[in-house]
């Protein structure tokens, strides 16, 4: 039997950048679009300032992990990205932030990037973790399918996830 997908999605800047000031410093509507169609259905997992930036609001049609030391109203919590890894059942899409992408890269298969043309120079920002070539086979460039003038890659692991 194949094992669940394991997965994070992120959309960075030309400088790797995700975020800023408590939010994604872009508005790319079309990216929102395919975000929520990939991870539908699935369950999604992020850091506590991530699910801040949601303003309380889980994602709907998907079930909702936040990772945290703290306690939180309204939304499934863990202490841990493990504990929340174990707790998840089927597809699991790791949606930021940095922390978690930082993380969760060694128990991930893929890695979907979407790469915005923004550019966000400012030292508060944000940056993705590097992929490292040694682990990880790099896609081709596509496209993006929802937004025109955006680009994105998967990325693949080589080697067999850690458990
Ligand atoms: N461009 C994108 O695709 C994208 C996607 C998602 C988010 N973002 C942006 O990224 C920024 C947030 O990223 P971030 O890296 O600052 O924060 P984050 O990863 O969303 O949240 C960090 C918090 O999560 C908790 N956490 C993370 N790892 C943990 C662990 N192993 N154990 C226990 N708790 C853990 C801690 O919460 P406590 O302090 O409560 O313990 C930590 O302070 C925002 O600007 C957001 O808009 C961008």
């Amino acid at each position: 039997m194949t094992a669940p997908l394991r997965a994070m999605i992120l959309a960075v800047s030309p400088e790797g950048v995700i975020g800023l000031h408590g939010a994604i410093p872009w508005r790319h509507p079309g990216d929102l679009r395919r975000f929520a169609r990939v991870t539908r259905g699935a369950t999604v997992i992020m850091g506590r300032r991530t699910w801040e930036s949601m303003r309380g609001r889980p994602l709907p049609h998907r079930r909702n992990l936040v990772v945290t030391s703290r306690a939180i109203e309204g939304v499934e919590t863990f202490p841990g990205l493990a504990l929340a890894m174990a707790a998840s059942e089927g597809p699991v899409w790791l949606i930021g932030g940095r922390a978690i992408y930082e993380e969760g890269m060694g128990s991930c298969d893929l890695i979907d990037v979407t790469y915005v043309p923004d550019h966000v120079d400012h030292p508060d920002a944000v940056r993705a973790p590097a992929i490292d070539p040694a682990q990880w086979d790099e896609g081709p460039l596509v496209q993006h399918e929802d937004e025109p003038g955006l680009t994105r890659r998967v990325y693949t692991r080589k080697a067999p996830r850690e458990a």
